[in-house]
């Protein structure tokens, strides 16, 4: 690029790729446009079905999230924050940031995560209760969940989480007998899954919503 643009830092055009400066002081232009420093990207998604919550789409060449982020964020070193099945669909944050992604992912930080899950069954009045005493899945006591019914016509409930298990929704609604239908992630933490996403689609987390994420 600096070979075959006016890449300015200061309005100094650069020639020498060794040359150090001060991101958050020097304005950088490339062609007069000024180019914005991002040392870490947080991209928010709307999972679609079919793809798979990885980097790198395995020996099968499955389509991943990194996939769809458009070409203009793509980095090295991004993957999602987190797995949603193949099927579910939702919220999934797409970071290079590997201490940001491993503070909302700790169990111990208890960041939660809001999904609305269709249900095959009703529920019955015990299970919100069994699920915030913390049920217990081949042998290992899960974190209270919160559930709450969300359609009085039909079988959607909202469910919270602040841990992360594999296939950890489908599995204990199995656990009581029931059987997950669709499940969305639509938000984590405070910060709600963009309504105007389309599946597929992705936009930069505002900066106020990832501080919201590292305080939370
Ligand atoms: N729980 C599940 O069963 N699947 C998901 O994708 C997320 C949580």
């Amino acid at each position: 690029m600096l070979r075959r643009e006016n890449v300015c830092v200061d309005g100094v055009r650069m020639s020498d790729a060794g040359f150090l400066f001060d991101p958050n002081v020097s304005t950088v232009t490339v062609g007069g446009e000024t180019v914005e420093y991002r040392e870490h990207l947080y991209i928010m998604m709307n999972k679609p079905e079919g793809v798979i919550s990885a980097s790198d789409g395995g020996s099968r060449q499955e389509k991943t999230v990194v996939d769809l982020v458009p070409a203009c964020w793509r980095r090295p070193g991004l993957f999602p924050a987190g797995r949603l099945d193949k099927d579910t669909t939702g919220f999934v944050l797409i970071t290079d940031d590997g201490a940001f992604a491993h503070r909302i992912l700790s169990p111990v930080k208890h960041v939660p995560k809001t999904y609305h899950v269709w249900l095959r069954d009703p529920v019955p009045a015990s299970v919100p209760t069994l699920f915030a005493a913390g049920l217990t899945l081949d042998g290992e006591r899960l974190q209270a969940a919160s559930l709450r019914r969300l359609s009085s016509d039909a079988l959607i409930y909202e469910i919270v989480l602040t841990q992360g298990k594999y296939h950890q929704i489908k599995r204990m609604f199995a656990s009581v007998g029931n059987a997950v239908i669709k499940l969305d992630r639509v938000a984590i933490g405070d910060v709600l899954l963009d309504p105007t996403l389309l599946p597929g689609e992705c936009r930069l987390m505002r900066d106020y919503e990832v501080l919201s994420l590292i305080k939370a």
